[in-house]
């Protein structure tokens, strides 16, 4: 199938204060020319360190990532993904997915290397996802069989239950942050919104940071009020389902209003053929989780309990 642009999100949604919209960064194939963004000093820094960068992978929104090589292990030569990304306003953030991504460990979260600091940059290694991320994965093969379907959605709600049960939300939930490893197994990547949830605060599960990208933001989120992060990952959890079945996204919508009142009417619509070959159960799934009403949304329990993933 060909290239479905429709796959690609738009920009970061756009609070009042504009502060963390921008457009998503360039994505790269794997090149070793590709490498320029590298300076002399960052190279030197992770040579240091026994990493050889190979090529440049993607321009994150924040950071760059390369594909490189470790020769820290004496037994064989690993291969990695080395973010960097510079210290600045966004230190709140950076700290938080630091803290988080060296303390979390699942079969399908992507390992962590290592991560250091130097020069005012942080550089966090994790193992190499070979077959690169779902995004490009959906726009290459189109949309994808339901057993597969199920098979990666498991492994994905895996993950996030691991998350939630000890009160860490994601809060970025997206194709692109969803990579592959070389048994195509899921392995939830991108911990640059993800945050503890505390537990001691008056409202201890309200979240004020309205982030995400506009396509895999929950509804509640673009009202600007204090709210439930869980529920608003079930969302984003929603979207990649929808994503993964159709290769397109539920939602089109260039402002944050527009993308509200589709959510809020359902206007998402399954590919004819698509909900044809698709059993009732995997459709009810998407709908109880692209739900509008949070007490109504499923929760990560719910869905590891569902008919359609209990299926095998
Ligand atoms: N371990 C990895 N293996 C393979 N590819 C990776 C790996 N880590 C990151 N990538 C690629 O780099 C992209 C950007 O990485 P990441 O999401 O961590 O950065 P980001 O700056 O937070 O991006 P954004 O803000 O656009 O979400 C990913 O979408 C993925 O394509
Ligand atoms: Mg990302």
């Amino acid at each position: 199938m060909s290239l479905n642009p429709s796959l690609r999100t738009s920009s970061k949604i756009t609070t009042p204060e504009s502060h963390y919209s921008h457009s998503r960064g360039g994505r790269f194939s794997v090149s070793p020319s590709q490498d320029s963004h590298l300076s002399r000093e960052e190279r030197k820094c992770l040579e240091i360190q026994g990493l050889q960068v190979q090529s440049l992978v993607a321009l994150g929104g924040f950071s760059r990532v390369y594909r490189g090589i470790s020769s820290t292990s004496l037994a064989r030569r690993e291969s990695v993904a080395i973010k960097v990304t510079e210290i600045t306003e966004r230190s709140r953030f950076l700290r938080r997915e630091m803290n988080i991504i060296r303390t979390i460990q699942h079969p399908y979260i992507i390992p962590l290397h290592s991560i250091f600091v130097n020069e005012g940059k942080c550089y966090i290694v994790t193992k190499l996802a070979e077959q690169g991320d779902l995004l490009d994965y959906l726009m290459q093969h189109g949309v994808t069989q339901e057993e597969t379907a199920r098979t990666w959605f498991r492994q994905l709600a895996e993950a996030v239950l691991y998350l939630h049960s000890q009160d860490i939300v994601h809060r970025d939930v997206k194709c692109e942050n969803i990579l592959l490893n070389e048994k195509f197994e899921v392995q939830l990547a991108d911990f640059g919104f993800a945050r503890i949830v505390d537990g001691s605060r008056i409202n201890p599960y309200l979240s004020e940071t309205y982030c995400g990208s506009l396509s895999y933001v929950a509804p509640e989120i673009l009202k600007w009020k204090p709210y439930h992060p869980k529920p608003a990952d079930m969302w984003s959890l929603g979207v990649v389902l929808f994503a993964i079945f159709n290769a397109r996204l539920p939602f089109f919508a260039t402002t944050n209003w527009d993308m509200r009142r589709s959510q809020m009417r359902k206007t998402y619509k399954f590919r004819t053929r698509v909900k044809k070959n698709l059993s009732k159960s995997a459709i009810n799934l998407v709908s109880y989780l692209l739900e509008p009403a949070i007490e109504k949304r499923l929760t990560i329990e719910h869905v590891i309990r569902s008919k359609w993933l209990k299926y095998t």
